[in-house]
């Protein structure tokens, strides 16, 4: 379906839960309270929102949080559905600490794809942005995937002061392995502060720097993923370079998504407070009702997020219960 900007929208994100096993500080407070479990979508009401998805031509997936490999049955909800007629692609973004163990279920399940979030490769820096001493168990679930057949890229956030020195290295992980790197920009979403970023320029600079390239660096042609994405591809290397500048670049005339949180608020824009919620007719409502919310929701996007505005930011206070 077409939004009222003539963008086709054909991607949906599905936060499956608020919770979390990592508490990453830009992304939740201390003390973060988690939302009942009778608030939140069944997988079978996900499945019905999903189908009706489907049939406006929203045919690709993505399975967020909190973390969704906390919340059980995770590999049955991508079974349900990757097996819906029309569905071209379901992936995860998860923060790997689960990874490993769940991942023979999430590929027989259908899984097309994962990305995994890791912002710095030293043990005790890994603690200090995510509060705990997980680093082993991700890098072991990284290494597990890689060796799969289903394409993972690693979700790098940059903050000054407390990883941007590892830009490289983690950078490096892309040299040789199979692999992409992505560097995002940090939002000024929940406990994000725009400021303590750093810019998709910075790292690109870097890159041309560090590996001899001279005057323009072209991204690369062709889509490697669903999101707003830019693609390098330096020498040597096995896998590509990404850069989201969430905050700088201004992809909003190609955005392709909405989102659901796990409560069945429909999100047109990360930016905005506004939700559609779908949550009534998934659960007591007919395939009509719900098509209905979806549409209501497309048809409201706005045409370009003002995160550098301040009045514009969205009022759900933290990234995991929007999903990212
Ligand atoms: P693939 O392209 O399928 O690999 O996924 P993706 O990049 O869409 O998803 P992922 O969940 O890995 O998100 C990576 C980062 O991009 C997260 O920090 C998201 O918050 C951010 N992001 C995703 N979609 C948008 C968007 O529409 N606007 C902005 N500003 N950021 C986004
Ligand atoms: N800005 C940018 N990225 C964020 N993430 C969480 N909060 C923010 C934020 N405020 C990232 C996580 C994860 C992805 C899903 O979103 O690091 O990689
Ligand atoms: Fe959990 Fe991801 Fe938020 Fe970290 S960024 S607390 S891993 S949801």
């Amino acid at each position: 379906m077409r939004d009222s900007y003539g963008r086709t929208i054909e991607y949906m994100r599905i936060s499956i839960t608020d919770r979390c096993n990592l508490r990453c500080r830009y992304c939740m407070p201390d003390g973060a309270k988690w939302i009942p479990m009778s608030e939140i979508l069944t997988y079978e009401e996900i499945e019905r929102i999903c189908r009706e998805a489907v049939r406006i031509g929203i045919t690709r997936f993505k399975i967020t949080g909190g973390e969704p490999l906390v919340r059980k049955g995770c590999a049955d909800l991508i079974r349900m559905i990757r097996q819906i007629p029309g569905t071209e692609e379901v992936t995860m973004t998860t923060n790997g600490v689960l990874l490993g163990e769940n991942l023979e279920d999430l590929l027989a399940a259908g899984l097309d794809a994962v990305n995994i979030s890791l912002d710095t490769l030293i043990p005790e820096k890994y603690q200090e942005i995510t509060g705990a001493d997980e680093l082993e168990r991700v890098r072991k679930s990284i290494f597990m995937a890689e060796k799969s057949e289903i394409r993972v890229k690693i979700n790098t956030v940059l903050q000054k002061g407390v990883n941007d020195e590892e830009w490289k290295s983690l950078a490096e992980l892309a040299k040789k392995n199979k692999l992409d790197v992505r560097f995002i920009e940090l939002m000024p979403i929940g406990q994000g502060r725009a400021e303590n970023g750093i810019s998709g320029a910075w790292v690109l600079g870097k890159l041309k720097e560090a590996y001899g390239i001279e005057g323009e660096f072209y991204p690369l042609e062709g889509r490697f993923g669903n999101g707003p994405a830019v693609y390098y591809q330096l020498p040597g290397f096995q896998g590509k370079i990404g850069l989201i500048s969430a905050l700088h670049g201004k992809f909003c005339d190609r955005c392709n998504r909405i989102r659901m949180t796990s409560t069945g608020k429909l999100k047109a824009c990360l930016c905005y407070a506004d939700t559609i919620s779908v949550f009534e007719a998934a659960r007591h409502g007919s395939e009509e009702e719900i098509r209905k919310c979806l549409e209501q929701a497309i048809r409201g996007k706005p045409k370009m997020h003002h995160f550098e505005e301040q009045n514009f930011i969205t009022e759900q206070k933290n990234m995991s219960q929007i999903g990212g």
